[in-house]
């Protein structure tokens, strides 16, 4: 039976979701093993496109491999390059940008996301985003460095001016196995 209180990764999608429609632009910041550039490709439709960021080259061959079988790789440009460097690839306002950060499953647990060029590329996405665009970002931090890019994302997220951002923080109270937890930022009408 499916559960009314969704965990982070399916209240991510639901989210998204409902922002994106056929030929938006999004961006999925930790391609990984691309369940969530299929995702987003399924979203933005055949006249959309997607770009997908991944430091390493089995994540890159894996989201290129789920793309072609899922059919979708003409909408998807797969990066291998730190998301750090998001605005030297897209130069167009994006509607979507998704993070799920921590370290690629079934992979290296020694390669996660890190605080400084996490928190470059939330601030560099969020110039991206487009008026009632939306940034979501799903936290793993029970591995080491964890907690240290947990607390920064939410020095960081504190201080955004709630007149051009509402940003959102879903999480469970009375779980003790450091779930992920989730962030929503949405870019307010100017
Ligand atoms: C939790 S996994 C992502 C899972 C993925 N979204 C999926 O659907 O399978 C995190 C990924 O972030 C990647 N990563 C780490 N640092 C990165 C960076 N600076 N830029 C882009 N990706 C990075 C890791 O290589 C890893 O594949």
């Amino acid at each position: 039976m499916s559960k009314r209180i969704e965990n982070a990764l399916s209240f991510s999608h639901e989210l998204m979701q409902k922002c994106l429609q056929e030929g938006d632009v999004a961006v999925d910041a930790t391609a990984g093993n691309g369940h969530d550039t299929v995702f987003l490709a399924k979203h933005v439709g055949q006249t959309g496109k997607v770009y997908s960021f991944d430091i390493q080259q089995q994540a890159v061959e894996a989201t290129r491999e789920r793309i072609t079988r899922c059919e979708m790789a003409e909408r998807v440009v797969v990066i291998h390059d730190g998301h750090e460097h998001m605005t030297s690839y897209v130069r167009v306002p994006v509607r979507g940008i998704l993070f799920n950060l921590g370290y690629l499953p079934g992979g290296d647990k020694e390669i996660v996301t890190r605080p400084e060029k996490t928190l470059k590329a939330v601030r560099d996405g969020l110039q991206l985003l487009c008026p009632q665009g939306l940034m979501i970002l799903v936290v793993y931090y029970g591995h080491p460095g964890g907690q240290e890019e947990k607390e920064a994302l939410l020095c960081f997220l504190r201080k955004l001016d709630q007149k051009q951002y509402t940003v959102l923080m879903y999480h469970f109270v009375n779980q003790h196995n450091t779930p992920p937890f989730l962030i929503a930022i949405e870019k307010n009408q100017s």
